[in-house]
């Protein structure tokens, strides 16, 4: 039976930056496929309503909350939730921040907390995480990318650095660990309306750029992530590796 093979039962699945948008999308459809979710975030009552919200739809779900920048508070949830669940089966790296501006007029400041968050971060988060499944031989790494793993949009030229970089730490991951029976992908969002998105739309004409630029002509649903995390998540993808599966409506297939 093929649907056996997106069967997430008996497994643990730490999503960062879940506390809403696309993370908490994504934690919920992991949480439907069967997975025990654990969700992050640095503000713990945002983390709480998060857990609250899944655990209305019967869903198992915990709340962690550190900062993916500081590698030792990473090191510390990871083991501590290591103490409480055994081991994390499945690792997506989503947490995202997005500081537009244009580059010349870019601060450092800016700049590094673009490349921490949704760079250095999810390379923390993913070598806490990485040495239990080596020890286990087994585990599954989804990096969110971007649409700006490929292209770039004027003022956000950090952003498209990070997501670019991460595309690479993606392939850099599996060239060192997939012999490790770990598989390590990305998921490459196109437009999703998120807090992260919504200062977009206060541009009138940013929506008709957008639905005129996306052959399928409107913004995504995060829900519409759920399956592709859950495909990645599965057994369905276990001889898929470095890939970046995009999630982007077409508009990276169109000029
Ligand atoms: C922008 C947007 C994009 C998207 C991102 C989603 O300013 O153009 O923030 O960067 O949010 O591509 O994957």
């Amino acid at each position: 039976m093929t649907t056996g093979l997106f069967d997430l039962a008996g497994r643990n699945a730490l999503i960062t930056g879940s506390s809403e948008g696309l993370g908490l999308a994504m934690a919920a459809g992991l949480g439907r496929a069967g997975a025990c979710v654990i969700l992050n975030g640095r503000d713990q009552s945002k983390l709480d309503r998060a857990v609250e919200k899944l655990k209305k739809e019967n869903l198992s779900a915990i709340g962690f909350a550190f900062d993916v920048t500081d590698s030792q508070e990473v090191s510390r949830a990871v083991s501590e939730i290591e103490d409480q669940f055994g081991h994390i089966d499945i690792l997506v790296n989503n947490v995202g921040r997005q500081r537009r501006g244009p580059l010349e007029k870019l601060t450092d400041q800016a700049w590094a907390e673009v490349i921490d968050v949704n760079l250095t971060g999810a390379f923390y988060v993913a070598r806490a995480v990485v040495a239990g499944m080596i020890r286990r031989k087994s585990g599954k790494i989804i990096n969110v990318c971007s649409l700006m793993s490929e292209v770039g949009r004027e003022t956000t030229g950090s952003y498209a650095a990070a997501k670019g970089g991460l595309k690479m730490l993606t392939r850099a991951m599996t060239v060192e660990w997939a012999k490790y029976n770990i598989q390590i992908n990305g998921i490459g969002p196109g437009y999703f309306l998120t807090e992260m998105t919504r200062p977009l739309t206060e541009d009138p004409k940013f929506e008709p750029w957008l639905t005129r630029r996306t052959p399928a002509g409107r913004w995504g649903d995060p829900a519409e992530l759920t399956g592709p995390v859950v495909f990645l998540s599965s057994d369905a993808s276990s001889f898929i590796n470095g890939q970046i599966l995009y999630v982007d409506g077409g508009i990276l297939a169109s000029l």
